[in-house]
């Protein structure tokens, strides 16, 4: 199998409705697969490359590749961007698949939301049904429905009638299927990130939700941090003067997790993601907020990106250090770079610089970092730069931070004010 990465992307001939779709796939290896119809008999929702049920197509060049994402598919209805939810009279009913990790730890939170029922829950794993089952019944939601254990049970939550938004947080190969079959059910679909593993998988949540007339999430939680929602009331108020340049990451440290089970399994979705995925695979943690912060898609747009990986040396090093010799796992081949660094360029001339490292040794930082003519904010710690200004909030001149965290007067005064962020 070869992944073709194309040194240098020029996305300025793109139309636009591709260009969505070619940032949301994550700026990975142009790795294309046929997909079938999901409401078809031979759709099994393996979701292809991991469990390996589909045939993929490899571009051969950059040249075919450019050509594949200016083709744009016939829209199959009007966008729903902007769209408004129904109204729902007292409870917004939700079915949950998947309630391993992120899907156990989102239900504190979901449970916490005066309104939301789990309807229904669905997973493979007879364990973590219960665990969910003992989470809901002790926040006093009446039991909900139960799809599993098994492979297939979460498209009979997808059937059930009585749910209004299916929620996904299974392995990534997996989310755009279940969506799919969510929307074609009826329901809007919400998934963990990444939403998709690659541009067709992108194009037919687009086409599906357009279609059907359904909602398509991809749930950025990193967008609603308070440091973000800070940045993002500084932006909008013009703090920073001219946004020239942002910087977003995605590090974080996990060697331990990837050369562990995922939900008690073997192998580890995760860790077999990097054994054929050289790139970015996992962006939008840092590069949901400085798009809001730039307004991309509501007035710039990013136009061209390069991409490029270091050496793969710590997962394998730290595999080597932990495991016999005749363990499995050192039959396996990671084959991401340590560090992938990406420029991208707005059509305003803007630029980012987007990371990704989850395997070398360091602290956690999704930087976070905003750029203006008149200041910068800079993420892990919270920091903060201004030219002096009339309200005495600058330090031009100095060579120090301002810390702004938690407690700090610029946080209560710029997370106090309410943030538009109308993402339409
Ligand atoms: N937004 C965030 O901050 C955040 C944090 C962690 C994980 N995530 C995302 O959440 C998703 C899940 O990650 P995780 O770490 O919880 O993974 P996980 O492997 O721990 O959990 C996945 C769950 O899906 C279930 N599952 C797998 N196949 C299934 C099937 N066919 N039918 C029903 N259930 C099935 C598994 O049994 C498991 O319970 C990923 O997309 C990940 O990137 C997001």
């Amino acid at each position: 199998m070869v992944n073709i990465h194309p040194p240098w992307l020029q996305l300025a001939d793109v139309p636009p409705r591709r260009k969505v779709a070619i940032i949301q796939r994550s700026l990975r290896p142009f790795v294309l697969r046929t997909y079938p119809n999901p409401m078809s008999s031979s759709f099994d929702g393996s979701g292809g490359a991991v469990h390996g049920a589909r045939s993929d197509e490899i571009l051969g060049s950059a040249e075919e590749a450019l050509a594949y994402i200016k083709t744009i598919p016939p829209r199959q209805g009007a966008s729903m961007q902007g769209v408004p939810f129904e109204k729902h009279d007292g409870v917004v009913r939700v079915g949950a698949i998947g309630v391993g990790g992120r899907g156990a730890s989102q239900m504190k939170e979901m449970l916490a939301v005066e309104g939301m029922q789990y309807v229904a829950i669905a997973d493979r794993d007879q364990g973590l049904l219960d665990h969910a089952l003992g989470a809901i019944e002790a926040a006093g939601q009446p039991k909900p429905v139960v799809f599993g254990p098994g492979e297939d049970s979460w498209k009979q939550l997808c059937e059930h009638p009585d749910i209004d938004l299916v929620y996904i947080a299974t392995g990534w190969e997996l989310h755009v299927p279940m969506a799919l079959y969510a929307m074609e059910c009826g329901k809007h679909a919400a998934m963990e990130v990444p939403a998709a593993v690659n541009l067709r998988d992108c194009w037919a949540m687009v086409d599906t939700s357009e279609r059907t007339r359904k909602h398509c999430i991809q749930l950025e939680n990193c967008c609603y941090g308070q440091q973000e929602m800070m940045v993002l009331n500084m932006c909008n108020e013009g703090k920073f003067g001219t946004i020239t340049h942002g910087e977003a990451a995605y590090i974080h440290e996990m060697r331990d997790s990837l050369l562990g089970p995922k939900a008690g399994v073997q192998p580890n979705w995760r860790r077999k993601a990097i054994t054929s995925n050289d790139g970015n695979l996992y962006p939008t943690h840092g590069l949901g907020p400085v798009s809001w912060y730039m307004g991309i898609n509501k007035g710039d747009v990013f136009e061209k990106m390069v991409s490029m990986s270091s050496p793969s040396a710590a997962l394998t090093e730290r595999r080597d250090d932990t495991t016999e010799e005749a363990d499995p796992r050192r039959q396996e081949d990671y084959v991401c770079g340590d560090m992938n660094t990406t420029i991208i360029k707005t059509a305003k001339g803007r630029t980012i610089m987007l990371q990704h490292d989850i395997v070398s040794p360091r602290p956690y930082t999704r930087h976070n970092l905003v750029q203006g003519s008149k200041g910068c904010f800079a993420d892990y710690p919270p920091r903060l730069f201004l030219d002096q200004s009339s309200d005495n909030e600058g330090q031009m001149g100095s060579h120090d931070w301002e810390d702004a965290g938690e407690g700090t007067a610029v946080m209560e005064k710029y997370i106090s004010t309410s943030v538009t962020c109308d993402t339409a």
